[in-house]
């Protein structure tokens, strides 16, 4: 794999921040509930989509948040998959190999027939996603009328997998240049769903808000153009997006420390690592000297050929938090929300722990750390927002996102904000931070991954390793 060599540097963020304003009589903001859905084995969802080359995310064996759309005229109803690491809405249609075998694999996301639709229009046969275990998606992009959360959005573009071996529905909302028509296809960037409610003036600018809440609860809310402040604790504070070989693509930002139970930095400090905030995967990956460290502080027995690390249920119960520090705002996630319980065997609950050694990939901060975090994507301004989430907040106050960077701050711009971090062609490089408190001295179950080690690797056995040992069906 080839890393860029970018030396990490401080700079001086601008005063740049979100300015927010209330809500009108004609609000432009889009809401949308979403629901989460047990996964069936975590670990096998993100080892597939945790890809090595600047390719596509996979879904073919569960997923994790999903809000409802419609595509057509009539409407053919969709269960979508949010996910903010990657930038292409895709739905299989009903006529593949796939979706027309027994076992109706694609009834719970929903199907796509053309010819059922009278606003469907032709665009081109580019659609095109392959996955790291070979398999994939091809077919066309097409245009139609997408409809949500009482919003009708004419003529967007997405793509139809006519071949296909996932039986998901992809919402993708990252950055345009992302979308595999440019990446694999060589075309130019189409306006994807978040792209295109600005163009359509249904939102000021192209920025949205991502509520997961607990994981005890089972719904979160997407907020196109618009932020609830009563879905975070504090105010909103604004970090640079960290760039890849100058283009803004992905949502990296820099994680500049690590702490325990509010001690600073006591797991690392001092160094940075650049992290993708990625909805679609299911677990955080850090790098492996800084997960052999929580391992041995929570007495997680790491599974090699698993690729997890399976824990004692009763962590959950332990109070204290991890302190994700970034350039000096810090999320705090509470211990229980890194324990989740992935099988139950004869009665008794097996848990593992929700965070993972990135190996020689790229760090990822997933739904184990998003969801004590509200976070503002915006893309219009290469920023992104952080602030500690309110867990099961019930009340609403939603404030519309103004176009461009000046005005009333309600999120504030980190002063001195790390902005660069080295990040590889494939997601961030891991930075392997030195430790600053206990190393490991003692076994854990299983050899952690050395550095050239990757258990992502091994794809397909392992992951049905995982379901039969552990009895990941057992839901
Ligand atoms: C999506 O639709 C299904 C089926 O109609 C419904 O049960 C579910 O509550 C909906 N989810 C959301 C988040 O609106
Ligand atoms: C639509 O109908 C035409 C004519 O019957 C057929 O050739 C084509 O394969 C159909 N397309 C789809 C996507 O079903
Ligand atoms: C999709 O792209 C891959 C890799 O470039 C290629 O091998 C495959 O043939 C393509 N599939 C289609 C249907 O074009
Ligand atoms: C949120 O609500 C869920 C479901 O009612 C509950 O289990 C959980 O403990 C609550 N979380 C917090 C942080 O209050
Ligand atoms: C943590 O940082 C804060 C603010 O920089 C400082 O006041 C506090 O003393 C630090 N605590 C430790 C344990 O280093
Ligand atoms: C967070 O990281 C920044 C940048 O390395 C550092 O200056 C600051 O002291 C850290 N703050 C805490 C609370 O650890
Ligand atoms: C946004 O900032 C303005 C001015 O500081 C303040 O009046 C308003 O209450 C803030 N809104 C929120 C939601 O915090």
């Amino acid at each position: 794999m080839k890393f860029s060599a970018l030396l990490a540097a401080q700079l001086v963020s601008s005063a740049v921040a979100i300015q927010l304003a209330p809500r009108g009589e004609y609000p432009r903001v889009v809401g949308l509930d979403i629901q989460r859905r047990h996964v069936v084995n975590p670990v096998a969802h993100d080892r597939l989509r945790r890809r090595k080359t600047v390719q596509q995310t996979l879904d073919n064996l569960d997923t994790l948040y999903f809000a409802n759309a419609s595509l057509g005229t009539p409407p053919q109803k969709f269960r979508t998959h949010i996910d903010t690491g990657s930038s292409d809405l895709w739905v299989n249609a009903a006529t593949s190999q796939l979706c027309q075998q027994g076992g109706n694999q694609c009834g719970a996301s929903g199907t796509y027939n053309a010819n059922d639709s009278s606003t469907y229009q032709y665009v081109n046969g580019a659609f095109n996603i392959s996955y790291v275990d070979g398999s994939g998606a091809s077919g066309d992009y097409v245009k139609d009328t997408m409809r949500f959360g009482g919003l009708t959005i004419k003529d967007l573009q997405f793509g139809v997998g006519y071949t296909s071996s996932s039986p998901e529905a992809i919402l993708g909302i990252g950055y345009t240049i992302n979308e595999v028509a440019v990446g694999r296809g060589g075309l130019k960037p189409y306006p994807n769903l978040p792209q295109k409610l600005v163009d359509d003036g249904t939102v000021n600018t192209n920025a949205y808000s991502l509520w997961l809440n607990d994981l005890d609860a089972s719904t979160g809310s997407i907020l196109f153009g618009g932020v609830d402040s009563d879905k975070f604790h504090g105010q909103l504070q604004t970090l640079p997006i960290i760039p890849q070989n100058g283009v803004y693509a992905e949502f990296i930002i820099a994680l500049t420390g690590l702490g325990q139970n509010n001690k600073n930095g006591s797991i690392f400090q001092n160094e940075n690592v650049a992290v993708l905030l990625d909805s679609g995967s299911s677990l955080t990956y850090l790098p492996d000297n800084v997960v052999r460290s929580l391992y041995h502080t929570f007495d997680a027995q790491y599974d090699a050929s698993q690729g997890l690390a399976i824990v004692n249920c009763d962590v959950a119960n332990q109070e204290g938090t991890l302190d994700f520090n970034f350039s000096g705002v810090t999320i705090s996630v509470p211990i229980n929300e890194l324990v989740i319980v992935a099988a139950v065997s004869r009665g008794q609950r097996i848990c593992m722990f929700g965070v993972g050694p990135a190996g020689s990939s790229g760090s990822v901060l997933g739904d184990t750390f998003l969801r004590s975090a509200y976070v503002v994507y915006d893309l219009a301004n290469n920023e992104i927002s952080l602030a500690q989430t309110n867990f099961n907040a019930t009340t609403e106050n939603i404030q519309e996102i103004k176009k461009g960077s000046e005005g009333v701050p309600n999120a504030t711009g980190v002063p001195n904000a790390v902005s660069t971090a080295p990040v590889g062609t494939s997601g961030p490089r891991i930075n392997g931070p030195s430790i600053t408190g206990e190393i490991i001295t003692k076994s854990t179950g299983g050899a952690m991954p050395g550095a050239s080690a990757n258990p992502w690797i091994g794809g397909a056995a392992a992951a049905v390793g995982a379901g039969v040992m552990l009895g990941f069906n057992g839901f």
